[in-house]
């Protein structure tokens, strides 16, 4: 009878299994006329909610399974279910907030008037400098997240080094609004190549003005050394630029951003390009830039810390280096029409100011605080 029992149900292709006893129990013998055929349906009815029961449970197990999965990856592993689907909300909400944030940037970007141009084309940086300058080309585009709503710019980052761009295009930068990164591809990079190529041959010919112009005394054998790689750097550097559509069709609206510039900046114009070696120095060698903008030139500034400092009451010396995304950064703020003495009494880091009060001004050539200048440590 239990055979017949069980034989019927699948007949009717049910796909629950149901125990001996239900049978028993519930259906009570064979199954036959009207009752038997309503407790049939009623049977099939229940085997189906229970299928749809067990496939939900499934899909939300296995959804659960890939989010701990992720989350393990993301290093938030041992969540509970809340948390897990915390993360699954969140992940949502943050990437559709990521794209309308994309989208007001690009807004105001279309507006902007201010360019900055990160001359990534020196090949002068270490492995470890460069990966502080991927790090620090982050910094410029948060800075420009930052300070969207009052200056937006257009950054460019230029020609860098394959592993700085593969950095950057491993966070996403080739998507970041805003951000357009140049790859030492096609013409630049031949560019670029042919000017390391001349770039040391360059430099010897003008080793004495690259010292004159970096004010660096020649007659040390190791200052004579480092002003002539400054010297070939500054050269290469204006050569990778030489081939920008910035140089070639607006040149007067080209300044060249160099600690070691006679002038200091004051105002940031509409159209101003302004130019940010990308340099990480944690040996500083003075002149580079400053080379690159008499190579090219087009006009240099730098920016007036000793003076916006000593209007707030604090001493710094003349030709403080800073790093590539704090000058950024000073820059978009005087756009939006912020003061020099707020901006770098803020965005000047406290041991630059710590290390001149307590250190006495070195004499130039001495390593990374030549010239009296201060330096911003690059991985801080
Ligand atoms: C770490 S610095 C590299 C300095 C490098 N030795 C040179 O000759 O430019 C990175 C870049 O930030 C900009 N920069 C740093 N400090 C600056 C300052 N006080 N004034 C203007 N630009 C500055 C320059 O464009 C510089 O190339």
């Amino acid at each position: 009878m239990e055979a017949a029992c069980f034989a019927a149900v699948a007949a009717a292709g049910t796909t629950w299994t149901l125990t001996r006893r239900w049978l028993v129990t519930k259906a009570g013998g064979i199954p036959s006329g009207a009752s038997a055929r309503r407790r049939e349906r009623k049977a099939e009815r229940y085997a189906r909610a229970v299928d749809r029961r067990r496939a939900k449970g499934r899909e939300k197990r296995r959804q659960l399974a890939d989010l701990k999965r992720r989350a393990r990856e993301e290093g938030t592993d041992g969540m509970t279910e809340e948390e897990a689907a915390q993360l699954q909300s969140n992940a949502a909400r943050s990437s559709r907030e990521r794209r309308s944030e994309a989208t007001e940037l690009e807004a105001l970007v279309a507006g902007s008037r201010l360019t900055i141009l990160v001359n990534c084309a020196y090949d002068c940086n270490t492995a470890r400098e460069r990966q502080s300058l991927a790090h620090q080309l982050m910094g410029v585009y948060a800075a420009n997240k930052r300070n969207r709503s009052r200056s937006p710019a257009q950054v460019v980052v230029w020609l860098p080094a394959p592993e700085v761009e593969g950095k950057l295009r491993d966070k996403g930068a080739g998507n970041w609004p805003a951000f357009r990164i140049v790859p030492r591809e096609g013409a630049a990079a031949t560019d670029a190549a042919a000017a390391a190529a001349t770039a040391a041959e360059a430099a010897a010919a003008s080793e004495a003005a690259a010292a004159a112009a970096a004010g660096v005394v020649v007659g040390d054998a190791g200052v004579k050394d480092r002003a002539a790689a400054a010297a070939a750097d500054g050269v290469q550097g204006a050569a990778a630029l030489a081939g920008s559509e910035w140089v070639r069709e607006s040149p007067g609206r080209v300044v060249i951003l160099t600690p070691d510039s006679e002038v200091e900046l004051d105002r940031v114009e509409d159209g101003d390009v302004f130019v940010i070696g990308g340099i990480v120095d944690r040996s500083v060698r003075r002149g580079q830039t400053l080379r690159t903008a008499l190579d090219l030139g087009v006009r240099h500034a730098r920016l007036p810390i000793a003076r916006a400092l000593a209007s707030e009451g604090e001493e710094l010396a003349v030709g403080s280096v800073l790093n590539v995304d704090t000058v950024a950064e000073a820059i978009m703020r005087r756009k939006a029409g912020d003061e020099w003495p707020a901006i770098l009494s803020e965005l000047v880091p406290k041991r630059i100011r710590a290390k001149a009060a307590k250190k006495p001004a070195k004499k130039r050539g001495e390593g990374k605080d030549t010239d009296g200048g201060e330096w911003e440590d690059a991985d801080a």
